[in-house]
């Protein structure tokens, strides 16, 4: 799985994205240390607060799978699913990748097509907190 096809992966996991409430569609696309990948949407809700980001959605799945080693995550989004920036991952989804991964950890972040910024976990969020 090369860095490109993770994140042609995250573009179309977009699709899947529930927001009735934002329009603003997110998909990711986890690879596992195993090879496997993972994607996952945001999903929004009425209420709110229960709204989940694309990021937690494939962590969790994989988690709940049994996987916790990961390599990478691909991240795309944008509003009414047009990509015209990259969509860096909230303070609660990085908090999570911290929980799994380890600082190497790589998160590309969709900048357009073919386009992505490379960053590690240790650049979005330095200093985690770990108990
Ligand atoms: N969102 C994500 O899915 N991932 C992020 O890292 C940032 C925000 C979603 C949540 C909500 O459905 C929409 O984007 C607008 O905030």
């Amino acid at each position: 799985m090369t860095e490109q096809e993770l994140c042609t992966l995250a573009v179309k996991a977009m699709e899947n994205a529930y927001v009735p409430y934002s329009d603003f569609r997110v998909g990711a696309a986890l690879l596992t240390k195993g090879g496997k990948v993972y994607t996952g949407c945001n999903i929004e809700n009425a209420s709110y607060s229960p709204t989940v980001c694309a990021e937690r959605t494939a962590i969790f799945k994989a988690v709940s799978e049994g996987k916790r080693e990961f390599s990478m995550i691909a991240v795309a989004g944008g509003k009414d699913g047009k990509i015209e920036k990259i969509c860096p991952p909230c303070g609660v989804c990085r908090q999570v990748l911290a929980e799994f991964c380890k600082e190497d950890f790589i998160v590309l972040l969709v900048k357009g097509e073919g386009e992505y910024e490379k960053y590690s976990l240790a650049d979005l969020l330095p200093l985690s907190f770990k108990l």
